[in-house]
């Protein structure tokens, strides 16, 4: 067993049956170009699978889980969960050069570390690329399970783990490979949606350019799985290909939707 170490918004865990369920039979690789927290990746634990993701200080978490899990660890036992802390830690992005000049364990360890203390496992940065969200006030929060990294590191060792846009998996897909995307959703409605993952974010030209994409895996006789909201949007973008409606609880939409479950959709081409 594995399972994600960081908290990510938007996290499929909630839904992984049904995506589960929605798989092809049978593929050969597995790609997932939004990874965020890898529910869904550390869940089937593929071999030989891709994984990529617009934010570097992610993918490089992934890559020091792959490659020096154990200074991760070592790294990990010092730091100490109190607001000062988190605060001072926060902090170091504020100096960009000797932010840069930190070792990649120290970051990967911070980026943990903030996720784990910090509200509600936000990601967050202003323009300037600094971390700003508030400490979380947890008790006890569980920062990191040894055993957990370890084994994420057993599995990363045959992953291959890129960092940009999505778009550039589009090189290594070849037929009979199954791609699962979760990007960020469009938005329910002007205000309800939480898509800056991103400083970029992301648009209806982004979700165009990702239904090209969604065509081209067709098109070599691949398979892709895709998650979205169920907006007029999204259903009329892939009315081309079967629809499966999924319910989830979605914290973030709460204020202008309502509590409780809101439906999702899968997109697939098999
Ligand atoms: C909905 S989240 C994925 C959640 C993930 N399935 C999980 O279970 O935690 C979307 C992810 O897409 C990433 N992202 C945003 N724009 C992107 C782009 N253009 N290319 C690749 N990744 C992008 C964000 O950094 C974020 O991690």
């Amino acid at each position: 067993m594995c399972k994600p170490v960081v908290k990510w918004v938007g996290g499929k865990r909630q839904l992984i049956n049904d995506i589960k369920n929605n798989m092809p039979k049978k593929f050969n690789r597995y790609f997932e170009p939004f990874i965020g927290g890898g529910a869904v990746f550390f869940e089937l634990k593929q071999e030989n699978s891709f994984i990529n993701d617009y934010n570097p200080e992610l993918t490089n978490l992934y890559e020091i889980i792959k490659t020096r899990p154990k200074e991760l660890i070592r790294d990990l036992k010092k730091h100490i969960n109190n607001e000062e802390y988190y605060y001072k830690l926060r902090a170091l992005d504020r100096e960009p050069t000797k932010y840069k000049r930190k070792s990649k364990v120290k970051k990967a360890s911070r980026f943990i570390f903030l996720n784990k203390t910090g509200y509600n496992g936000l990601y967050r940065v202003n323009r300037k690329g600094q971390n700003n969200v508030p400490y979380g006030r947890y008790i006890n929060p569980t920062i990191f399970e040894e055993e957990n990294i370890l084994k994420c590191s057993k599995l990363l060792q045959s992953t291959t783990i890129t960092t940009g846009d999505f778009e550039q998996i589009r090189e290594y897909i070849k037929e009979g490979d199954f791609i699962y995307f979760d990007p960020p959703y469009v938005p329910l409605n002007a205000t309800s949606n939480f898509t800056a993952y991103t400083d970029k974010g992301f648009d209806d030209d982004m979700q165009f350019r990702l239904k090209e994409l969604c065509d081209y895996i067709d098109s070599i006789g691949a398979y892709f799985l895709l998650s979205n909201s169920y907006t007029d949007f999204i259903l009329d973008l892939y009315k081309d290909y079967g629809i499966v409606i999924v319910e989830a609880n979605r914290a973030l939409n709460c204020k202008s939707t309502g509590r409780g479950k809101i439906k999702e959709v899968l997109v697939k081409n098999y």
